[in-house]
């Protein structure tokens, strides 16, 4: 079983680093075999809207996204952990995030199904300093619940928003970070 990790944060050693790091030690020790990613190191261009993706398979620019699709592609969980800037993910992340459009196969319906192997697991974790963060930021859960179960075809989604972080020295002290993390470790 494989795990993949996506960080959005420039900040290497942060607490969207720190959280991820604590969530692949959990399932190393379930069995998996585990990677981080840092979006930031990548060369990831932005979606350029061409749409050759829905008429062919992968996307028509040749950048670090193709070893992406991979990793996707053999990965049993994914997870996507991002910083809250101005009310949404990173910009890394959202490049990272328009790019998965070209995984998308349009059906006659108007709808989509996914070209990634079916049965994948999707958790979604992103940190903000406001107190109230978890509930103010509460559209994004949503927003990446329809992105995962409804574009990418997830068996299994959870996201959650660790907030206060300028009040932590480490994700570790998060009540928030540690209640979802003994969720996390009931899903694998
Ligand atoms: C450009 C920028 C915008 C931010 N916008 C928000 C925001 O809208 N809401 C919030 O609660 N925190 C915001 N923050 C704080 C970060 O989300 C917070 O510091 C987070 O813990 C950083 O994560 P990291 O340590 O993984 O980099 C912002 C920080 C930066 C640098």
């Amino acid at each position: 079983m494989k795990m993949i990790a996506f960080n959005g944060s420039h900040r290497t050693e942060g607490y969207t680093a720190q959280a991820l790091d604590i969530m692949l030690s959990v399932a190393r020790s379930e069995g998996y075999e585990v990677e981080r990613i840092e979006l930031t190191n990548l060369n990831i261009g932005y979606c350029k809207g061409c749409k050759e993706c829905d008429n062919r398979v992968g996307c028509t620019q040749r950048d670090d996204m193709d070893g992406v699709y991979e990793k996707l592609t053999e990965a049993d969980h994914i997870i996507i952990g991002s910083p809250i800037y101005m009310g949404s993910e990173t910009g890394a992340t959202k490049c990272f995030l328009d790019r998965l459009y070209a995984l998308l196969e349009p059906k006659e319906d108007g709808g989509f199904s996914c070209r990634l192997p079916s049965g994948k697991s999707y958790t979604v974790v992103l940190v903000c300093s406001s107190s109230d963060g978890h509930i103010v930021y509460h559209y994004l859960t949503n927003r990446f619940m329809r992105i995962m179960m409804g574009l990418l075809g997830a068996d299994d989604f959870a996201a959650f928003i660790v907030p206060a972080t300028s009040k932590l020295e480490n994700i570790k002290e998060s009540t928030v970070f540690r209640e979802n993390l003994d969720s996390f470790r009931y899903r694998l």
